[in-house]
């Protein structure tokens, strides 16, 4: 969506900030020995208690409040009976609608003991996002964004995940504009002032590729190597974006 009236703006900040509060609620409770179902009956109770909706399961059917993916899923692993263990690389990804608002957030974190290469690769990829979100601004080519993720994630000889980009997002989960995490090139339509987009660089230890598990969901790297992603809602202004879903 594009930002229409303060209207738009007030709706869309109030769902932001209950996905931000959901999201690092979640991150806070999380130890080993805990199952993912948990972790996401944690999320449950508190999107309800705000009275959110989530959005993976009011949009797509999914068997989760929220997508956990664990060391090599990439992005919408299913919440159940697989146990935290010291050492995994979580990430949570909260999306939720609130009023016909959606907005969406995601983080990784290492359980301890943390391993010098779990952290280091979600150092680069919470960099990429910061550098995207120095990037992203009205009147730049939604490929500069891409340029920029990929920047850092060569600096740290790190791939980025072609088949996972950032995306439109606020009057529903997924909308245009695509947000490629790579230059592409034919990606140059121009930010405009009042987008309304994900930037949600996801960086792996691997090639990248990633191909969906038996499950029908989880999407896992064909190399397992390990992915860390990090995601905010942003408003595109003429200078830095408005975060949506920071806290
Ligand atoms: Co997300
Ligand atoms: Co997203």
């Amino acid at each position: 969506m594009s930002i229409e009236s303060q209207e738009d703006i007030i709706a869309l900040m109030k769902i932001g900030r209950i996905v931000g509060l959901t999201l690092r609620h979640m991150l806070d409770q999380v130890r080993p020995g805990m199952s993912t179902a948990e972790l996401d009956a944690i999320g449950e109770a508190f999107l309800k208690s705000h009275g959110a909706r989530s959005a993976p399961i009011l949009a797509y059917n999914f068997p989760g409040y929220t997508c956990i993916s664990v060391n090599d899923e990439a992005a919408h692993g299913i919440p159940g009976e697989r146990v935290i263990q010291p050492g995994d690389l979580v990430n949570v990804d909260v999306s939720a609608e609130l009023n016909g608002y959606w907005a969406d957030n995601g983080a990784s974190m290492v359980v301890p003991p943390i391993s010098p290469e779990k952290q280091r690769l979600c150092d680069f990829a919470k960099k990429a996002l910061e550098v995207a979100i120095d990037t992203a601004r009205a009147g730049q080519p939604i490929h500069a964004v891409g340029r920029a993720i990929e920047n850092v994630a060569r600096s740290g000889h790190y791939s980025t995940i072609r088949d996972l980009p950032g995306h439109g997002v606020g009057r529903h989960i997924h909308e245009k504009p695509s947000i490629p995490n790579y230059f592409e090139r034919r990606a140059n339509q121009k930010l405009t002032e009042g987008l309304v987009i994900t930037l949600e660089p996801f960086l792996s230890t691997g090639k990248g590729r990633i191909k969906t598990d038996p499950d029908g969901w989880t999407l896992r790297t064909t190399d397992h190597g390990l992915v860390a992603q990090y995601e905010h809602t942003v408003i595109i202004t003429n200078d830095r974006p408005i975060l949506v879903t920071a806290i």
